[in-house]
C-alpha cells in the first residue's frame, strides 16, 4: 500500500534576487513500512521536502505539486487544524536542528509529556500524570539517555545538542506514527552512539510498523537499515531505486560519485565536507545550469546535457541521464 505519494513537487522562494526555484519536480512515493533514504550534497533540498511534507512551509515559499496523498489524504488541501492533527498523530520529524526545535523555556519533560498520546491510564489525575512522566522517562532511555530523570528536569539550554537530538527522536517515536521523516538524526550525536539510534529506528520501524524517510548527506550512515534510496542533486530527484540496485549498479554519475566518496576515517573534516567528490560546487539557485544540473561537474557531460534529460527506467530504478552508468550494451545509444 503506497503511504506518502509525492508527484511533480516544486518549491519556489522568495529572495532579493526575486523568486529561485529551489525544489523542481520532485517525485516521491513510498509503501507503508518501507525505509527510504534520501540523499545528497548540502543544500540540496532535502529538508525543504521534509518540512513541505510536514506543513511547515514559510510564507516565503510557494509550493505546488500535482499530488501530495498520505494515506489517502490530500495533503494539499488542508486546513492548519486538519493538518496539524495529522503532525500530531500520524506524522513525526526528527528536525535537524534539534535544539531549535525544542522550547527554550520548558523543562524536557514538560515538553515530552505533552506531545504523548492520551492512553488509558490506571487512574486519573496525578496517576495518569504519573502514568505519563513515567513513559516519558522510558522513552529517554529507549533513545540511550543515561540519566533520564534528570534531563527530565533540564532546559533544552543544559543539555548538548547530540542529547536534544535524542529527545527529539524519543518525541518522534512516542506516537508510533505511520511516517517518521529523520533529518540527519545524528549529525549532532558522537559517533558512537549512531550505531544505537540505527538500531532503534530499525525496532521502530519493524515493531510499529512505522514508515521511515531517513535523510542524510552522507550514504555510508544509513545504507544498511534501508530498503530504497532516492538520490537529489540541486533540488532534482536524479536517481531511485531499491538500495541494493542504487549501491551496486548505480545509473547516474553523481550517485555513483556518492559512492566513490571517501570515508572520513580519522573524523578531521568538518561533516559537511566529506561529500566534497566532484569538482567544483552545487550551483546556486540564482544560475541554475542550462540543461542537466549536474553538468558543469559531471566528468561524462557531453553536448546533448545541455537538454534537460527525461525521466528513464531500467528495471524499476528511475534517473535522469542521458549517458546511463551499468548499462548492458544494447541499451547504450
Ligand atoms: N528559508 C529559506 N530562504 C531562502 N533559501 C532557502 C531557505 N531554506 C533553504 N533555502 C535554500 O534552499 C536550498 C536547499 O536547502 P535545504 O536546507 O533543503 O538543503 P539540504 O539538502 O537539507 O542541505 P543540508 O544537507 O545542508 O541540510 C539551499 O540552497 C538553501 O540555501
Ligand atoms: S545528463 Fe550528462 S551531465 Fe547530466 S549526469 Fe548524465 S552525463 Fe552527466
Ligand atoms: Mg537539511
Amino acid at each position: 500500500m503506497v503511504l506518502l505519494d509525492i508527484r511533480n513537487l516544486t518549491i519556489e522562494i522568495e529572495t532579493p534576487q526575486g523568486l529561485v526555484k529551489a525544489v523542481d519536480k520532485f517525485n516521491l512515493r513510498l509503501n507503508a513500512g518501507e525505509v527510504r533514504g534520501l540523499v545528497g550534497e548540502s543544500g540540496s533540498g532535502k529538508s525543504l521536502v521534509a518540512e513541505t511534507i510536514v506543513g511547515i512551509a514559510k510564507d516565503t515559499w510557494h509550493v505546488t505539486a500535482d499530488r501530495m496523498m498520505f494515506d489517502n489524504i490530500d495533503l494539499l488541501s488542508l486546513s492548519s487544524t486538519e493538518r496539524r492533527r495529522i503532525m500530531g498523530n500520524d506524522i513525526a520529524m526528527v528536525f535537524q536542528e534539534p535544539s531549535s526545535c525544542l522550547d527554550p523555556a520548558q523543562k524536557i519533560g514538560a515538553q515530552l509529556q505533552e506531545g504523548m498520546p492520551n492512553r488509558p491510564a490506571s487512574g486519573k489525575g496525578w496517576q495518569h500524570w504519573q502514568w505519563r512522566r513515567k513513559q516519558a522517562i522510558e522513552l529517554l532511555h529507549r533513545v540511550g539517555i543515561r540519566e533520564p530523570k534528570r534531563i527530565m528536569n533540564a532546559y533544552p539550554f543544559e543539555l548538548s545538542e547530540g542529547v536534544c537530538q535524542k529527545v527529539m527522536i524519543a518525541m518522534a517515536i512516542a506516537n508510533q506514527p505511520k511516517l517518521l521523516i529523520a533529518d540527519e538524526p545524528t549529525n549532532a550525536m558522537e559517533a558512537s552512539n549512531h550505531a544505537q539510534i540505527l538500531r532503534l529506528l530499525e525496532r521502530v520501524n519493524t515493531l510499529s510498523d512505522t514508515t521511515i524517510l531517513l535523510i542524510s548527506n552522507d550514504l555510508t550512515t544509513f545504507a544498511k537499515l534501508t530498503d530504497s534510496l532516492t538520490v537529489m542533486y540541486c533540488g532534482q530527484a536524479v536517481e531511485s531505486g531499491k538500495r541494493e540496485q542504487v549501491l551496486t549498479q548505480p545509473r547516474h554519475p553523481y550517485t555513483a560519485a556518492l559512492l566513490h566518496m571517501m570515508p572520513d576515517l580519522d573524523g578531521s573534516l568538518p561533516h559537511k565536507s566529506r561529500l566534497n567528490i566532484l569538482p567544483g560546487a552545487i550551483p546556486p539557485l540564482q544560475s541554475l545550469p542550462i540543461g542537466c544540473r549536474l553538468g558543469p561537474r559531471c566528468p561524462n557531460a557531453q553536448r546533448k546535457c545541455i537538454i534537460t534529460p527525461p525521466l528513464a527506467i531500467y528495471k524499476g530504478q528511475r534517473y535522469y541521464c542521458h549517458f546511463p552508468l551499468n548499462m548492458p550494451e544494447e541499451k547504450i545509444k
